[in-house]
This record gives structure tokens, sequence and C-alpha cells, in this order.
């Protein structure tokens, strides 16, 4: 039996929108900053500044220097990340490197590493429409050993539906790809998708496809309306004390978990 008992918290994040609408800044801002370790898959090299002091970075570029690297990180620190400049389509092997497909007595790599995120640039191309069982098992069952993954996109609806299906919250920048936007509207309540329709540049909304709240965060992520099933109507800022003071800090922030 093991000596820890708990299974560490995590959370399963996906941002998505058009180049430049700010999905990476909020991803990292809400999510990567409160992760002491993460394996960052990084096809376009722009992870390798900005690490927070006290933890140590790595830079590998093939899959043998990120399996290598993920042996030798736990016995140097207990904050690393390893920055992995290979393709997003390396999605299975990566998969299977942290995860086993079967879970039995939490042996996988991030459960004793005592929880760890991964954070994956290009989503769609990690986990596209048709993605393998293995790809799917990071967000099925990373939550029974302590593994958030945290994802950006550009096009959402290029991305596998049971990986979408299981994120805890969707982070959704300005977008105007048509196929991106049906799909959008398909899923999320009709006040939201107004908002999402008509975003400020750097703006966002965030979605719980769960429990379907979402709120409207401007360029300072101050929420500025928000909607909840249990209420007929969406909220203007002005309205909704105190959720909205929370907000920003307990959606987005702290918890952005499931
Ligand atoms: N809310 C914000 N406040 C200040 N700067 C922002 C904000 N959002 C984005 N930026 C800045 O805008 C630029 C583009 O943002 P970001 O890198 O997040 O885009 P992106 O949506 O990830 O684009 P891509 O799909 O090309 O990777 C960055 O320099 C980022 O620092
Ligand atoms: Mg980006």
């Amino acid at each position: 039996m093991s000596a820890r008992l708990t299974v560490p918290e995590s959370s399963r994040v996906i941002a998505m929108g058009s180049t430049e609408s700010g999905k990476s800044y909020l991803l990292k801002k809400f999510c990567l900053t409160r992760c002491p370790r993460a394996v960052i898959v990084d096809p376009m090299g722009e992870h390798s500044a900005d690490v927070p002091a006290g933890t140590k970075l790595y830079r590998v570029r093939t899959l043998d220097e990120l399996r290598r690297t993920l042996q030798r990180a736990p016995r140097e620190g207990s904050r690393w990340r390893v920055v992995a400049l290979i393709p997003a389509s390396f999605g299975p092997e990566i998969a299977k490197m942290l995860l086993p497909e079967v879970v039995e007595d939490h042996n996988a790599y991030s459960y004793h590493v005592r929880g760890m995120a991964l954070y994956i640039e290009e989503l769609d191309k990690f986990a596209p429409t048709f993605a393998p069982e293995e790809t799917q098992g990071l967000w099925r069952r990373g939550r029974h050993v302590g593994l958030s993954v945290h994802a950006t996109t550009q096009r959402p609806h290029g991305v596998s539906r049971s990986v979408t299906a299981m994120a805890g919250w969707w982070i959704i920048c300005q977008t105007h790809e048509p196929a991106d936007v049906d799909y959008l509207a398909k899923v999320l309540p009709n006040e939201a998708m107004a908002c999402v329709e008509s975003l400020p540049w750097q703006w966002a909304v965030l979605f719980s496809p769960r429990t379907r709240v979402w709120y409207l965060l401007n360029r300072e992520h101050k929420v500025m309306r928000w909607g909840d099933p249990s209420h007929a109507h969406a909220h203007a800022s002005a309205h909704v004390t105190p959720a909205p003071a929370r907000a920003p800090n307990a959606a987005p922030a702290s918890a952005l978990g499931d």
C-alpha cells in the first residue's frame, strides 16, 4: 500500500481562439503559473522564458530526451519545467510516458512526483478528432493520479470531442472561424454565445461544460458578466456581488478545477 494517501488536486482546461487572441497568455496566467511541475509541449518554442524563480528549466528536442529528463528532474528538485520542443502530433507517445492504460495503485508518473501539469500548445494536433485511447486517457484518468492537462487550440472544432467534453473549463477567446463558431453555438448557453460573438480583442469567456456556468472577462480579467443555469438570466457585473468579486480568483485562477 502506498504511504501517500491523497491524490494531488488537478484540473483540465482548454483555451481556444484565433492567433494572438490571448489564449496562451490566459492559460499561463490562470493555470501554468500555479503548477510547480510541468511538461510543456511547445512546438513553437515560446515557453523557455518566464520560468518562475526557483523552478529548474529543462529543454528537450526528442522523445528519448523527454523520457530521460522525466526520470532526472524529480531527483534534482521539486519545482521544474520540461519544455519539449517537439511536434504536438506526438500525443500518444507522451501520453504513454505519463499515464499507463490501466491505473492500478496510482502507478503513474504524475502521482509519484506528487502531481504535475501537462501543458499543450496546438491541442488539435495532439488530440485530433480521432485521437487514440491513450491520448484521451490523459483527460479520462488524469484526475486519479494528480495529472492536470492544460491546452490551447486555434481550432476547437478539430479537437477530439471526448477531450473537449472532459475539460472542466473552456477559456474562449476571440474566434471567427465558421466551423468553430457553429460548434460553440451548439454547446454554449445563448447569453454566453452572444458574448463570444461580440468579444473585444483579448477578452475571454470562461465556460464550464459540466455546470454551464460562464464568466465574461475583460482584458484585465475582471468579470463583466456571468451566467448560471440555476438563474434565469445572465447578470451584468453590477448585480452579482459577491460572485464577481470571487470569480476572477475562484473560478479562473484557483479553481478552474474540475
Ligand atoms: N489580457 C492581456 N493583457 C495583456 N497582454 C495580453 C493579453 N492577452 C494577450 N496578451 C499579449 O498578446 C500577445 C498574444 O497573446 P497570446 O500569445 O496569448 O496569443 P495566442 O492566442 O496564444 O496566439 P497563438 O495562437 O498565435 O499562439 C502576447 O504578447 C501576450 O502577452
Ligand atoms: Mg499561443
